[in-house]
């Protein structure tokens, strides 16, 4: 019988030192969320919906409550999941005053006959299905104001600078049954034109999953990341035999190599196996695998590959 497996990301970037004990602690307390469901004997796509949320209500993270501004000062979300069983998948993008678009994408996932809503209509199914809306105030902080400012005064200096701070968070999972899932939800990048759609809710993208293989959620400059199909550049590697580690080097080493993108990815192998890997100074990250032991840490760009 499958050993369950999960591993959870808050990010990657240029996180500030002073941040690092909340991303670890808010990386552990997803995790936990997670793993609790699996233990229960719930499903993959339960686990990663569930320690998604927790970081979309955790305002530490670039996602739900929290997120970065866009040019006119808002908050536009992206969000997907995707069930590895049956290669299903629901997907929201720039839709705004919705606490938790992870949950949207699942209902629209499993109720719409859809694959991707955005926008408005995105957030008219959301009222329709009696999903929790909330104004842009509830999901601002002072931080991303003081950041939004910061942006204002430095305009149009490179487009780079959005990935100062902080991005993404994302969640691989495998449940005794073998079932594999995977979610990415995000603000986006910080001061992103409106209507700017990032990596995180397309497929292959921002996240991939597939029981015959394995799952990916990527974090990181969405415009160069979808051109690589990051998570499923990365699923790929594991189908062709790497082990998870290799796979997420492999990913990241086309990312670099090949579009001189910048961010980072967590995978998982039909095995419970996990790695992860990423260009950018930090990326925070909690897993437990089949050794059966739960490690959180904020990876510094040195050191970052190895066996996990
Ligand atoms: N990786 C998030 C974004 O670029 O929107």
């Amino acid at each position: 019988m499958p050993v369950p497996a999960l591993i959870v990301h808050g990010g990657a970037g240029d996180i500030p030192p002073a941040e690092h004990q909340d991303y670890l602690a808010g990386c552990r307390v997803a995790f936990e969320t997670g793993w609790r469901l699996l233990e229960r004997g719930q499903s993959a796509l339960d686990a990663v919906e569930a320690a998604v949320r927790e970081m979309e209500d955790n305002p530490t993270f670039d996602a739900g409550v929290g997120s970065v501004l866009n040019s006119e000062g808002e908050i536009e979300l992206d969000a997907m999941i995707m069930d590895g069983a049956q290669l299903r998948l629901g997907a929201v993008a720039a839709v705004r005053g919705i606490a938790n678009p992870v949950t949207l994408a699942r209902r629209i996932m499993e109720e719409s006959g859809h694959n991707i809503l955005v926008g408005e209509g995105a957030r008219q199914y959301a009222a329709r299905i009696g999903l929790r809306l909330c104004s842009q105030a509830e999901l601002t902080v002072p931080r991303e104001v003081a950041r939004y400012r910061e942006f204002q005064q430095a305009a149009m200096r490179a487009r780079k600078l959005a990935l100062i701070g902080h991005d993404t968070v994302g969640a691989v999972a495998m449940d005794q049954f073998g079932n594999i899932a995977a979610a990415t939800s995000t603000g986006g990048i910080a001061f992103k034109l409106p209507g700017r759609v990032g990596d995180s809710p397309l497929v292959g993208s921002g996240a991939y999953a597939d029981n015959l293989s394995g799952g990916a959620s990527a974090t990181g400059h969405g415009e160069a990341i979808m051109r690589v199909l990051l998570s499923k550049t990365a699923t790929d590697a594991v189908a062709s035999g790497l082990t998870a580690q290799e796979a997420a080097d492999r990913a990241l080493q086309i990312l670099r190599e090949r579009v001189n993108g910048e961010g980072g990815l967590i995978v998982l192998d039909r095995h419970g196996n996990v790695g992860f890997a990423h260009n950018t100074p930090y990326m925070a990250v909690a897993w437990r695998g089949p050794e059966g032991v739960m490690h959180v840490t904020m990876q510094a760009e040195r050191g970052r590959t190895g066996t996990r």
